[in-house]
């Protein structure tokens, strides 16, 4: 697989330029950890570099008979449509990438011309933002991924990969984690995706409002709520069985998977995979986790709003009432593993079927990861599920 790496002006000034905002690697240094990344991935990249709107236009035309472009058009991509027509012309998969979080600076710059054209934004993530467009073109590469719309807002979209098959297929709804920020995507699930579908599950990556881009409590779980409810629409002509529907969330996401079997109606959650979850959202309050990342969803703390917490939070809406599959990691260093363990313990004495995993040696992320022997683990478990 061929991927062309293209940046746009003043991208070779990085590590001298606003170190703050776009860090202390040079341009040569991204380049060269692009080629190794792409290589861990068993891809190739070429790197592209000009400060002029025409010759990033000829790169990309010239980019034609390659598999796959990660691009950041810098200033560009606020009023480019020339740049947003030649990437619309080539037609090859296209991630744009920002290294800084253009969604909370000036208004100009939430502005993109190109992302309409793109197959997903990447931004605020600093340099590893170009790893992950990486890891994104070669998931979409490795099993067919159709993108469907479920409801009117940019972030109400989300991913379906169909296994082989003639079905009916169940069905894994996939919740991504990043404490509910909107610089943490669903291509954070793409490789878990494609090993599940793999293995038979229908799977349903969504998207959905994250607080930096409309998200809260309350959005959120409207948002996962209708990506749920919106597999009814096309569920008969792909084939999936929506009585074998499995909700699998990671960190924040655990937390709505774990929700909306709480209150799933139609298609109705068969059971839930949580991994290191947030199921305990005054615990994760008090511990400050992700950088208060629970007082930013909540919007308020637990003493300011009990009825909100008592709401939204798993573990004072036990039993969940559907069999529960928890995993977490001893080491994991943003859910810490007593959160899993308490929920985990608490869930079964209220009555709930629960499958506890605490993975020895195994931080947060192994466990969406599958090149790792902790996803191996998650992925049996969950094919006991279907
Ligand atoms: C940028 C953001 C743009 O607004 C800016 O003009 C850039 C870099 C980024 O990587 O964060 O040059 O694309």
């Amino acid at each position: 697989m061929r991927i062309v790496v293209i940046n746009g002006p003043n991208l070779n000034l990085i590590g001298m330029r606003s170190p703050e905002i776009y860090g202390s690697t040079s341009l040569e240094e991204l380049n060269a950890s692009c080629r190794s990344w792409a290589a861990d991935l068993g891809a190739t990249v070429d790197t592209f570099q000009s400060n002029h709107e025409g010759d990033l236009i000829d790169r990309i035309h010239a980019a034609r008979d390659a598999h796959g472009i990660v691009i950041n058009p810098g200033a560009f991509t606020h009023y480019s449509y020339a740049i947003r027509d030649a990437i619309e012309a080539v037609g090859i998969p296209t991630v744009e990438v920002h290294i800084s979080n253009v969604k909370d600076r000036e208004p100009w710059r939430q502005i993109s011309v190109v992302s309409d054209v793109c197959a997903t934004t990447i931004f605020g993530r600093g340099i590893t933002g170009y790893r992950d467009a990486l890891r994104h073109l070669v998931a979409r590469a490795a099993w067919p991924v159709e993108t469907i719309e479920y409801g009117p807002d940019q972030d109400n979209v989300g991913d379906l990969r169909i296994p082989h098959g003639p079905g009916p297929h169940p069905v894994a709804v996939l919740l991504h984690g990043g404490f509910w920020r909107n610089t943490v995507a669903r291509d954070l699930l793409d490789a878990a995706a494609v090993d599940l579908t793999e293995r038979g599950w229908a799977t349903w990556n969504v998207e959905f409002a994250r607080v930096g881009g409309g998200g809260g409590w309350r959005a959120t779980t409207a948002d996962v709520a209708a990506a749920l409810s919106s597999l009814i629409e096309f569920a008969q002509g792909h084939h999936l069985d929506l009585d074998r529907v499995v909700a699998v969330g990671h960190g924040s996401g655990g937390q709505l998977a774990l929700q909306s079997a709480v209150g799933s109606d139609e298609p109705a959650i068969s059971a839930v995979v949580a991994l290191a979850p947030i199921g305990d959202l005054e615990a994760a309050h008090r511990a400050g986790i992700g950088a208060d990342a629970v007082g930013a969803f909540m919007r308020r703390a637990p003493e300011q709003s009990p009825e909100r917490y008592a709401t939204a939070s798993p573990i004072r809406n036990l039993p969940i009432g559907v069999p529960l599959l928890i995993v977490t990691g001893d080491e994991d260093d943003r859910v810490p593993a007593s959160i899993s363990r308490e929920f985990a313990g608490r869930a079964a004495d209220e009555g709930d079927t629960v499958v506890y995993h605490e993975l020895e040696g195994v931080g947060h992320n192994e466990l969406i990861d599958p090149a790792t022997q902790a996803w191996t683990k998650v992925a049996e478990e969950i094919d006991r599920l279907r």
